[in-house]
């Protein structure tokens, strides 16, 4: 044991309490930090209760249920924690030995400050401390659950979550912004990147994959903005997707055909609408021996084929040097063999190269874009490349377009906070200047039932011959599009 404890229980002097270093190697998930990491806050409700499993699910269940004499005495014991442990020392530990270690020095400053507590009590308070120190505080709870699709934080006191399409406040505090723009600095400084008042915006990803966006003051008026997009370990499939009603089984059937057909697909939606969890699911149908890239700013996609290459993004430095963006990924791609090329999100000039690389040789390419409908989804392609400082004539991009794009799958996050996949539409061709689409599928709503949960059915369009038939006849497929399409009109 390394901690500096004194003998009388009384802490000694303090190690200096700096801010934790922007990047320490040694200690592998987040290293450890100073006294601003004490307890938040405390939600309302009446006394302690014993919780006993010490695992992370555990702590979900009692993280708002603590009193303010829970917080008082964690507040003094991480003071005499903080104040007795080396911190240098322990971010040379590995996770599970800094913890014991943490957790050998609590029980003692308990013992010695003879505070009166539950085992289950002190079992909170010591997985509490330990996240505090070692994880990203207030956070790790909902970190630790599986059903959480978004954590928004908003300043210190406002910390708000997405279960089951629904966006609910927690009664999660930080203690103040400064220990939220730490667990912030924490965060990003795993992937080598930084925030703060010089570069307040910052992308990154936590070490499970989860996506994360950070905004801090003086951009955010109310303290630092933290936003996670978690990831989920049990990869949705088109069989849940079915199984939820965000598609009829004929439709994924239609899916299934498009994606082993090597159609070239566009998903569009809004934000959070389900576009990369459908991506992820096309790309299911990918052959196991095809070369596959992804780009992507933060990568996502959970692949399965064995020969994937991903590509990330790079924000400028400081400096405001070294960027590598989307284009510059997927032009590169293009010299690295690819046959199948997955862009996790069109935005920008990429669009042009994208289309060019479907267009020459790599179909079967896909990316997802925001537009709130598939006819959108096409003037957004046309409005990047024409941003993207491309000199081309209108009618040429829109015949790009059309040569390049096979489908456009929409997804919806409708008004119950459920997703569907709303629209599978084909683009068919050009007549003069316009791009002619054509709906295959779409998605009707027909009311709510007693708990208010959208009811509709995903129906055909009449449609028997899509213009991707020759394509899916070229690989044995017809006979399953026409199947699959006739089910639609069931
Ligand atoms: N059909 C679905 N049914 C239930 N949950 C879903 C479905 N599709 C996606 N989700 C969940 O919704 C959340 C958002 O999904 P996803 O990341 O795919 O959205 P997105 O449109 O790519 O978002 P963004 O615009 O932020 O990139 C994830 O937690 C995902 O697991
Ligand atoms: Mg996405």
């Amino acid at each position: 044991m390394f901690g500096k404890r004194s003998d009388t229980g009384t802490a000694v002097a303090a190690p200096p309490r700096a801010e934790p270093a922007a990047a320490r190697p040694a200690a592998p998930p987040p290293p450890p930090i100073s006294s601003d990491t004490v307890a938040p806050p405390p939600p309302p409700r009446p006394a302690p209760q014993a919780a006993p499993a010490p695992s992370k699910p555990a702590a979900r269940a009692i993280s708002d249920q603590r009193s303010e004499d829970y917080y008082q005495i964690k507040t003094t014991i991480f003071g005499a924690l903080i104040d007795t442990i080396d911190l240098a020392q322990l971010a040379q530990l590995d996770p599970d030995s800094a913890r014991e270690e943490i957790r050998d020095i609590v029980n003692e400053i308990i013992s010695i400050k003879a505070v009166v507590m539950s085992i289950a009590e002190q079992e909170h308070l010591l997985q509490d401390i330990c996240n505090d120190v070692l994880g990203y505080g207030p956070l790790e709870p909902l970190l630790a659950r599986d059903d959480i699709a978004d954590i928004m934080v908003n300043g210190a006191n406002r910390v708000f979550i997405e279960v089951a399409g629904k966006v609910q406040l927690t009664p999660i505090r930080f203690r103040d912004n400064a220990q939220l723009m730490n667990i912030c600095q924490r965060i990003v400084s795993q992937v080598g990147r930084r925030v703060d008042e010089s570069s307040p915006i910052c992308d990154a990803r936590l070490l499970d994959g989860s996506r994360v966006n950070v905004i801090a003051p003086p951009l955010a008026l109310d303290g630092p903005t933290l936003t996670i997009r978690k990831f989920r370990r049990d990869k949705l499939t088109l069989e849940d997707l079915t199984r939820f009603g965000s598609i009829s089984p004929a439709g994924a059937r239609v899916l299934g055909v498009i994606g082993r057909s090597r159609c070239n697909v566009l998903i569009s939606g809004g934000t959070g609408s389900g576009k990369t969890t459908l991506l992820n699911c096309m790309t299911a149908y990918i052959d196991v021996d095809e070369r596959i890239i992804t780009c992507e700013d933060a990568a996502e996609l959970q692949l399965q084929q064995p020969h994937v290459v991903r590509l990330e993004t790079r924000p400028p430095n400081l400096e405001g040097q070294g960027q590598i963006t989307m284009r510059d990924l997927v032009r590169n791609c293009l010299r690295m063999r690819p046959e199948r090329i997955i862009v996790g999100e069109v935005r920008g000039p990429e669009a042009f190269d994208l289309l060019q690389a479907m267009n020459t040789g790599h179909d079967g390419s896909m990316g997802t874009l925001h537009a709130n409908s598939p006819r959108e989804a096409m003037s957004r392609l046309e409005s990047m490349i024409t941003m993207g400082g491309f000199a081309l004539p209108t009618k040429t991009i829109r015949e790009m377009v059309v040569a390049s794009i096979d489908v456009i799958i929409q997804a919806e996050r409708i008004r119950d906070g459920s997703r569907r996949i709303t629209k599978i539409t084909e683009v068919v061709g050009t007549e003069g200047d316009v791009v002619i689409t054509q709906d295959l599928m779409t998605y009707e709503i027909e009311g709510e039932d007693e708990t208010g949960r959208i009811k509709g059915k995903h129906v055909g369009t009449g449609i028997v011959r899509p213009s991707f038939w020759e394509r899916a006849r070229y690989y044995n497929l017809d006979r399953e599009l026409a199947e699959a399409l006739d089910a639609l009109q069931q």
